[in-house]
């Protein structure tokens, strides 16, 4: 098959610029496991998976995953053995401060990810490193309800501080928050990520308020965020010598039809959800359409908050993996709405006029539409000050297949074709002048896909979990290892 993936039409390496970032992604306890070993303390995906099991769709938890804790010298040979030049990985920061706060550092944590770092190091691998993943410490959530409350701001400051001091010599990227958005969409409204909080199914998921927790939850994500930049720049920045920047993810929104009212509706939804963080980012304050719709109940900033996060960032990360037709949806009156996802106005959907945007993957939510990087990327570009950008997430899943692994998921032929597509669409891009520095897949390997578990996999690496994590490279793992616009100089 490598004969059959290696006809298709592929981007030459040297249409890139030369130090381009060419890497894959993971998250800490989506790989690791080990949660009880070298004293990490419980983050609330533990207390969520093991309280909640009917959460996750095969009702399984990263208690093992990919056993990254144990075999991290081998994710790191997987990497060089296909040629990326890049890492992007979490760190827990229950493994490094199992209390959350600094009344306990994990000296057997910070070993760990020393470990790893240098094993990157050494093999030419440039590591990017996200400081939260969205695996909260327990400790934090019991004493004052975690990104609930404003206290986490010291507490994160605290925690970032320990990592660039200890890890800053060779990080020269950081990664405050993934998707903030997510985090608190899910976490906060759907109740189906952890804590599992939200006000439509209290039966099922811990009591909540999903017409202002969201909010509350971002607000505080993004104070965590402009807090750890500023003392990143006072006090590491230059003498480091590193970039520092947070990793939102949107899908691209089309109008479902060709009505005003529907192209509204397609922009009003990117800043519902990217503008929800990157507005905030660069003007200092929400998207007026957020305000105008939300009112008092999307929080404020005061001046000095505005102040820190405008220009909190080197770079922009951004996470793409799918499209949606958007619809407007006529205001009904000033009910306040029962959730976050109702505030925008505006109905989502896959399909127009009976066909589909794209093919389907194994995710109900992932269509595939690669112009929509592209669109993506010029938005951004446009809209927020031309900003240096690395795609930290692009990928695709196929479902776990009980039987036949090795033929069914092993031969990988729609990935290698999502990939092409979608870093042809990068080119243009490129062309187009937008500031593109780097592509992370998602994802190195299998893991798990927090509440799909176990039963979707992205991995360009297949792990056998029944049989101790072990991988074995996919047909793209093999396409990048010969195609030309992976073939890069190392580190
Ligand atoms: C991104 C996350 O939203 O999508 C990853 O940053 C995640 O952590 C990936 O694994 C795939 O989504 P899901 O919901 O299928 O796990």
């Amino acid at each position: 098959f490598l004969a059959r993936i290696d006809a298709g039409k592929s981007p030459e390496r040297s249409e890139f610029p030369p130090d381009f970032a060419f890497g894959v992604s993971t998250s800490a306890y989506q790989v690791e496991g080990a949660v009880k070993e070298g004293g990490r303390g419980p983050s609330i995906w533990d207390t969520y998976t093991h309280d909640f099991p009917e959460k996750v769709d095969d009702r399984s938890n990263g208690d093992i995953a990919a056993d990254s804790y144990h075999l991290y010298k081998e994710d790191v040979r997987m990497i060089r053995e296909v040629g990326l030049n890049a890492y992007r990985f979490s760190l827990s920061w229950s493994r490094i401060l199992p209390r959350g706060n600094l009344r306990g550092v994990n000296k057997e944590g910070i070993k760990y990810y020393n470990n790893l770092i240098n094993e990157l190091i050494h093999q030419g691998i440039k590591p990017f490193v996200t400081l939260f993943h969205w695996d909260a410490p327990q400790a934090l959530e019991d004493e004052y309800g975690g990104f609930l409350s404003s206290k986490i701001v010291d507490d994160f400051l605290d925690y970032c501080d320990i990592c660039f001091r200890e890890f800053g010599d060779r990080v020269k990227y950081w990664i405050t928050i993934n998707e903030p958005m997510t985090f608190s969409t899910k976490g906060y409204d759907h109740g189906n990520n952890a804590p599992g909080r939200c006000s439509t199914d209290v039966k099922r998921c811990g009591e909540g308020n999903s017409s202002t927790e969201p909010y509350q939850v971002a607000h505080n994500l993004l104070l965590a965020h402009a807090t750890a930049v500023k003392l990143y720049r006072n006090q590491y920045k230059e003498e480091q010598n590193g970039m520092i920047g947070i990793a939102p993810s949107c899908d691209w929104f089309m109008p479902l039809t060709n009505s005003t009212d529907d192209e509204e509706a397609a922009l009003r939804e990117l800043d519902f959800r990217l503008g929800w963080i990157l507005d905030p980012l660069t003007r200092g304050d929400y998207p007026p359409i957020m305000r105008e719709y939300i009112g008092e109940r999307l929080p404020r900033f005061t001046k000095e908050e505005s102040e820190i996060l405008r220009g909190s960032y080197d770079f922009l990360g951004i996470n793409y993996y799918t499209a949606q037709y958007a619809a407007h949806i006529p205001y009904v009156g000033p009910s306040v709405p029962k959730s976050q996802s109702q505030d925008s106005r505006v109905s989502l959907s896959v399909v127009r006029n009976g066909i589909p945007i794209g093919p389907k993957a194994a995710s109900s939510w992932l269509y595939v539409y690669p112009e929509g990087i592209k669109e993506l990327l010029l938005h951004v570009k446009k809209k927020y000050n031309d900003p240096i950008i690395y795609i930290t997430e692009n990928g695709v899943d196929e479902h776990d297949m009980k039987m036949d692994p090795f033929l069914q998921c092993l031969n990988d032929t729609m990935r290698v074709d999502y990939h092409r597509q979608h870093i042809s669409f990068l080119l243009e891009a490129l062309r187009e002048g937008v500031k593109l520095k780097g592509y992370f897949m998602w994802s190195l390997m299998d893991n798990f896909e927090w509440e799909n578990g176990y039963t979707v996999r992205f991995g360009i690496y297949y792990v056998d979990f029944m049989d101790n994590a072990k991988r074995y490279p996919k047909s793209s793992a093999h396409w990048i290892a010969v195609s030309k616009e992976f073939v890069s100089p190392r580190a």
